[in-house]
């Protein structure tokens, strides 16, 4: 059984589809949503759930060897899901090709700093795409370039608004995110 730590900083909707997911098969558990906000709506979802939820500040995440020392006790997988910081070098080197995020848009198509939540559905939007999805991939150093795992699009039309957009993104990613992460679990043997 593999140990799953997710990170979240917003409504927490993925982070709570992770943990319901993982209850339901063997192949691994969330012991642990970390979150940088403390106002997020992620900590009642995770107490709902009877989930742990810890929040953090960014000295605890960069300047202090806090997170990454709970990390090494708690995680085999690292999971991003609504998280917006940079993750720190030795976070990375500590956990190669262990540390996953998702990205609302059609990478490499609106990634990048600032390019999160509803900022990439309103550019998506001002850029008349005719379509956009969702990106799975590795996370190194920077933002939004680790290598891609798992790409799916939908279709948009002139009426589509960031808010409609925002609705058909979070229906693939409901579906598809707690998926994909168990494959690469499965896929990876160590
Ligand atoms: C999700 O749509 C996720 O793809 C996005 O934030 C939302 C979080 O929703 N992530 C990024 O924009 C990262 N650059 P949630 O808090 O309800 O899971």
């Amino acid at each position: 059984m593999k140990r799953i730590v997710v990170f979240a900083s917003g409504s927490g909707s993925n982070a709570e589809n992770i943990i319901k997911f993982f209850n339901h098969t063997k192949t691994a558990k969330v012991t642990n949503v970390l979150c940088s906000n403390e106002h997020a709506k992620v900590f009642e979802r995770c107490k709902n759930l009877g989930t742990n939820c810890l929040y953090f500040n960014k000295s605890d995440f960069s300047t202090t060897d806090k997170i990454l020392n709970i990390l090494k006790n708690e995680a085999d997988f690292i999971i991003l899901a609504g998280f917006l910081w940079r993750i720190p070098e030795k976070i990375v080197a500590a956990f190669p090709k262990k540390i996953i995020n998702i990205h609302p848009a059609l990478l490499p198509k609106f990634g990048g700093k600032g390019m999160y939540g509803m900022n990439v559905h309103k550019a998506v939007k001002e850029n008349n795409e005719t379509e956009t999805g969702i990106t799975i991939h590795y996370v190194n150093e920077n933002y939004d370039e680790g290598a891609i795992i798992f790409q799916s699009k939908t279709a948009l039309n002139d009426q589509d608004t960031p808010e409609t957009i925002a609705e058909k993104i979070h229906l693939l990613e409901q579906h598809y995110f707690p998926k994909v992460i168990e494959e690469v679990i499965l896929s990876t043997n160590e």
